[in-house]
């Protein structure tokens, strides 16, 4: 079985480049369903979940061709396919992005319902409410969402909560809708504004994304486009706490400044010294860093996929904090993994309190899930001794060469088959 063997590590010294986002090239990549014309898109992230919804996107007809690393032509100019099976929407739940541009495209979709997750149950209703409102009907049977409407048409939609996924799946349902469609309480997350802008660039008219209303006038026909994807924040705010926990000082290169200000201010307040340069972040620490308490929001707000890479710098902060998970009903899943390497740390209802400086000891864990595996994969660097990490595709799913970019700045970390 493939693991990551992480020793105790030095102070990190050096420069990590962040890759495309994970969060915003799935949905474009769904998006390219809504054109039969040919898409190129630029700084693609090499990931496990990229491959699944290339593979998801031939089984619709599309034809995929790798310009180089991190480029590809993408062109569907026949769907062959309106289903989605359940092997491939199991995979990765983000496959049901689909659904919208199927909807647009075809006026069909089959999709397999999306199971939940480590971190939570991962309910579809406002993505499927949503579609009701643009005049799709909706049945579900045997494990299948059906969704067929004559005709798309603009609505005003208000979402319950404002949930990632549904404001894309609406937007790609929207955008050739006959009529205008105003999404009140969308997600406001630098993921939408990507996607509208790659609507946009392929002929759309989505307006105020980024914002808790989003206006998409429904146009007849969408063209091709080039286009490139924003930095994963998320990937970002991973390699700073890297930086802080080993006491080391990285930059990271290639970020978009604005997306991480949130995690920017935290760890100020845990005693960082950043300083922003451009599309860069130098971070060091100013010595023994300090508590502070978290709590989870919808974007600007401090995002969950940084919550669980938070609770190992908490680990090694002095004083007790708290964090707050106020959006997945589960993402808790590292606790117990942190407690085996040593860590302190109380679960009450949807808080975690955790008491620091610990000294951690390296021990087998498993990653449960994505960002559960990275905050491991942090902890590895500063506990005594050795550290197993296994289930490690879970980790792969999101981070691109992390391996790679954490041993080029000094980390004693590596694939190890036990
Ligand atoms: C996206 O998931 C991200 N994934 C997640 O990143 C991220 O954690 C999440 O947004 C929140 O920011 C991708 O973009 C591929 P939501 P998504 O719909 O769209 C509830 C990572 O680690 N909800 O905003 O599934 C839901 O249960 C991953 O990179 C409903 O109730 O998130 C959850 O409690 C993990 N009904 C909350 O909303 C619905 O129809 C947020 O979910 C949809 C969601």
């Amino acid at each position: 079985m493939e693991t990551i063997k992480i020793k105790k590590s030095g102070p990190l010294h050096g420069s990590i480049r962040v890759s495309g986002a994970k969060n915003a090239i799935l949905p474009i990549l769904a998006a390219t369903l809504l054109t039969e014309d040919e898409c190129i898109i630029h700084e693609i992230p090499q990931l496990e979940d990229v491959f699944v919804m290339y593979e998801l996107l031939e089984n619709f007809g599309a034809k995929i061709e790798k310009i180089d690393e991190n480029s590809v032509k993408i062109q569907t100019k026949k769907i062959v396919s309106c289903t989605a099976p359940y092997d491939l929407i199991t995979k990765m739940r983000a496959s049901f992005l689909v659904m919208g541009s199927l909807l647009s495209r075809t006026k069909n979709a089959m999709i397999s319902m999306p199971g939940g997750c480590a971190i939570g149950s991962r309910p579809i209703d406002l993505h499927l409410k949503g579609f009701s409102s643009l005049n799709v009907n909706i049945k579900s049977n045997n494990g299948f969402i059906e969704a067929s409407t004559e005709e798309l048409k603009g609505n005003t939609i208000y979402l319950d909560f404002p949930s990632v996924g549904a404001t894309e799946n609406i937007m790609m349902a929207a955008c050739l809708a006959d009529g205008i469609t105003i999404l009140e309480n969308s997600a406001e997350e630098p993921e939408i504004v990507d996607l509208a802008n790659f609507i946009n660039s392929m002929g759309g008219k989505i307006e105020g994304a980024g914002t808790g209303t989003i206006i998409i006038t429904g146009v007849k026909k969408l063209h091709a486009t080039e286009y490139t994807v924003i930095p994963d924040r998320i990937e970002a705010g991973t390699y700073m706490i890297a930086a802080l926990v080993t006491g080391g000082k990285l930059s990271i290169e290639n970020l978009n400044v604005n997306h991480v200000q949130s995690v920017i201010a935290k760890l100020k307040e845990v005693g960082a010294d950043i300083t922003e340069k451009g599309n860069s972040i130098t971070v060091t620490s100013k010595g023994q860093l300090k508590a502070c308490d978290i709590k989870t929001l919808p974007y600007p707000g401090f995002p969950t996929d940084m919550q669980a890479q938070f609770m190992t710098l908490l680990s090694m902060s002095e004083g007790v904090s708290i964090i707050n998970e106020t959006i997945f009903e589960n993402r808790f899943m590292h606790v117990n993994e942190l407690r085996r390497l040593g860590a302190k740390i109380k679960i009450e209802a949807n808080s975690a309190i955790i008491d620091g400086p610990i000294t951690l000891s390296g021990a087998h864990v498993k990653a449960t899930d994505l960002r559960a595996g990275a905050s491991l994969i942090l902890a590895g660097l500063v506990s005594e001794g050795e550290t197993i990490i296994s289930d490690v595709y879970h980790i792969k799913r999101g981070y691109s060469n992390i391996v790679e970019k954490l041993k080029k700045v000094g980390a004693n970390i590596g694939y190890f088959n036990i």
